[in-house]
């Protein structure tokens, strides 16, 4: 509550004082609402149950009418007025879709992350909302789990970046104003750790991956000044972490110092009975407001439980109080006592809805990653008269979207055949989908490899359906599905029998296992999903007038053996030697990815030279300057990504092989040379030893400098930390 002005602080207080119990269990209630014909429904309940108090939060309500209709029936009809904290997952845009989390961290631009969730903030409290369940900041190197589309890859330091950056964005400089929201870092914690990559899955991890990997991007939250915090749906070695007391109070509240609301996911709260920890809604919800969490999201167990809680002394009036104190103090933070209809009071202009989907095409055209191009076949020869244009992903505008399209229209988006259409005018486009996505029908493929013989090139667009990846979409497989492989390989054949290129275009929320493809495309792109000016964007780079950028913030396996492969493995006392048998390796397959992290090529050709720190030895506190050559020795302009990386040499605990640290960039035209500079605080060098306690050991640390994970890409030079 520091952060409380005193007169806010004075109103909560009074308004605490005058609730009954139901109304303090409405504030610490959210029900969901969706959109009738009529107007919201809010499931299982009535506009009355806020009239009375009962609810005092929404989430799934879409249009500033409907929100402004709940509001007005919180604040005008209900006894005490209090205004509704209205929620939905603005995940990566309200109307104008962006780029998902994953595919917007390929852009490794704090700016732009920041960027986009403030024009989403922007457009959902024009709305009326005024919280959104994001930023996901679950650390995954989990192919298989498909909720890695929502969070920042596999770095725990890129997902402490993404934090700060998405907090910034959606919670602008002022919280009280119309076009800022309440964001929710979630999944506290560890939910990228599900066992086998199986949704809600069971996490059994070690306190050290829990605090090394899983922990930093909610403290960076938290010291960004998150306003909330949403606990995962899955149990932590056993505790679910809706009741994890030691997680939520001890390390969420006491150790990061977050003060603000802990919300539940959706149900989790009475789902803690499936868990198997709870017989009934009323241990649920005692379970659950001890270890700190204050509003139940849709369960009721709160409403129903905690009164019949509070009469066999489970749970106190004061642990009640503190959790509706935490309510209220971020309506007032929200400014929502002031002027509960501040949001959703202004419809947006049709000017920032341009300029939002000039943004939306940069950041598409930025998140793509190119991730093979054989003999630069990209981009496309200006003077192409007839492409064939071929795959289920090819004409599929609302697929565009991914995961969480909030209010987006499905036919707001811009297909790749309508983008092709549009940047290559005087060239024929040939379209045919050949298969579904994921169907097993086969009888498309003839006629669509047929469209091989009247075409110089092949654009090839394959990968998941936008609900494919994203809640609830674990996948054993992660390769194409349905029949699509069966229509590349065709494909590849009839393109290779009359020598013309085929690019392959890969429609994702999480790296796809295609070995194969890769090796006989001729260029092979991970798109992702690139959102409402998806066809632009992909167009942009295909043609030339962009050059890629983009950079994969996760590793990319070969096979689903391999699962999890990341670049911050130890090496072990038999590091990986494939012409050694001991060592740690597989006897039927390579240790090395398909893509390390941080792949990506450019339309320049980039060569790195003469790394050297400044100075060479320093103490704990110091900040050294990184320096590098960079140089453009391809014909076209070009930016490169540069990743710095830390190995420790020696140190109490087995390092890490990779710690990444910073990341620059450079456009260069050809044959332009610069240096580089990146800053490496080395604080940021200190690590847990074997008490878990965090130390800066003194010693030699190696600082390596290249445009990927890829050990062999990677320059060295040497550092003495001074302790
Ligand atoms: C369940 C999801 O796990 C969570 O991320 C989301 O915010 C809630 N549903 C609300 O939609």
């Amino acid at each position: 509550m520091r952060t409380l002005k005193p007169q806010d602080a004075r109103r909560i207080e009074t308004l605490l004082e005058r609730m009954t119990l139901t109304e303090k269990l409405g504030q610490l209630t959210m029900m969901s609402a969706s959109h009738s014909v009529t107007g919201p429904v809010i499931t299982g309940h009535s506009t009355g149950d806020i009239r009375s108090g009962r609810i005092g939060n929404l989430l799934n309500l879409i249009g500033a009418g409907a929100a402004r209709e709940m509001q007005r029936i919180a604040v005008e009809e209900s006894r005490l007025g209090v205004p509704l904290l209205i929620g939905l997952d603005v995940i990566h845009g309200h109307r104008t879709i962006f780029p998902p989390p994953l595919a917007e961290t390929a852009l490794f631009d704090p700016v732009a992350w920041a960027l986009t969730a403030r024009e989403a903030a922007r457009e959902a409290a024009a709305d009326g909302i005024n919280m959104t369940f994001a930023p996901m900041l679950d650390v995954s190197r989990e192919p298989r789990w498909g909720r890695t589309v929502e969070g920042p890859g596999e770095s725990p330091w890129v997902g402490r970046v993404l934090a700060e950056a998405k907090v910034r964005g959606f919670q602008g400089t002022d919280l009280t104003a119309g076009d800022s929201i309440a964001a929710v870092a979630k999944h506290f914690c560890a939910y990228g750790a599900v066992t086998a990559g199986r949704e809600y899955a069971s996490v059994d991890i070690s306190e050290r991956t829990l605090l090394e990997v899983h922990m930093p991007p909610f403290a960076a939250a938290v010291s960004a000044g998150v306003v909330a915090v949403m606990p995962a749906f899955t149990d932590l070695a056993g505790i679910p972490m809706t009741a994890h007391a030691g997680m939520l109070r001890g390390r969420l509240r006491r150790e990061l110092g977050f003060e603000g609301v802990l919300i539940s996911d959706y149900n989790a709260v009475a789902e803690l009975i499936q868990h198997g920890v709870a017989a009934d809604l009323i241990e649920a919800a005692t379970l659950a407001l001890r270890a700190g969490v204050d509003i139940d999201m849709v369960s009721g167990a709160y409403l129903e439980g905690l009164p019949a809680a509070l009469e066999r002394g489970l749970v106190s009036h004061a642990q009640i109080d503190e959790s509706v104190l935490r309510v209220l103090a971020l309506k007032a933070r929200l400014g929502l006592f002031e002027d509960p209809y501040r949001r959703g009071a202004t419809p947006e202009s049709a000017a920032a809805l341009a300029e939002r989907r000039r943004l939306a095409r940069d950041v598409g055209t930025r998140s793509i990653v190119l991730l093979t191009n054989r003999d630069d076949a990209l981009p496309l020869a200006g003077a192409l008269r007839r492409v064939a244009l071929i795959g289920p992903l090819g004409d599929a505008a609302a697929e565009m979207r991914g995961p969480w399209w909030c209010a987006a229209p499905p036919d707001a988006q811009v297909s790749v055949l309508a983008g092709m259409r549009a940047a290559l005018p005087h060239a024929e486009i040939l379209h045919a989908s050949g298969v579904d996505i994921a169907g097993a029908d086969e009888r498309g493929i003839a006629a669509a490899v047929q469209l091989c013989d009247r075409a110089e090139a092949v654009v090839l667009c394959l990968g998941e359906a936008a609900t494919m990846s994203g809640e609830a979409a674990s996948r054993a497989h992660p390769g194409l599905p349905g029949r699509q492989r069966q229509l590349a390989e065709a494909v590849l054949q009839r393109a290779a029998a009359r020598a013309i290129p085929v690019i392959a275009v890969l429609f994702c929320g999480r790296p796809l296992m295609v070995p194969w493809l890769a090796e006989r495309a001729s260029a092979l792109l991970a798109a992702w999903f690139p959102g409402c000016e998806a066809g632009h964007a992909l167009a942009d780079l295909l043609t030339g007038r962009i050059s890629p950028s983009g950079r994969t913030p996760i590793t990319w396996p070969r096979a689903v053996g391999q699962i999890p492969l990341y670049f911050g493995q130890r090496s072990g006392g038999r590091p990986t030697d494939p012409s050694g048998p001991f060592s740690s390796r597989y006897i039927d397959e390579s240790n090395a990815p398909l893509f390390p992290f941080g792949h990506g090529l450019t339309y320049g050709h980039f060569a790195l030279s003469r790394l050297r720190v400044t100075p060479e030895s320093a103490a704990p506190s110091a900040t050294v300057s990184v320096l590098v050559d960079v140089e453009n020795q391809g014909r076209r302009r070009g930016e490169e990504t540069v990743f710095l990386f830390t190995r420790r040499l020696k140190s109490r605990v087995a390092p890490p092989t990779l710690e990444l640290h910073a990341f620059g960039k450079i456009t260069l035209d050809p044959g332009a040379r610069a240096t580089l500079t990146l800053r490496l605080p080395l604080a940021q060098l200190s690590s847990l030893g074997p008490d878990l306690e965090p130390a800066l050991e003194s010693g030699t640390v190696e600082i390596l400098a290249g445009p990927s994970a890829d050990l062999a890409s990677l320059l060295t030079v040497r550092l003495q930390v001074v302790a």
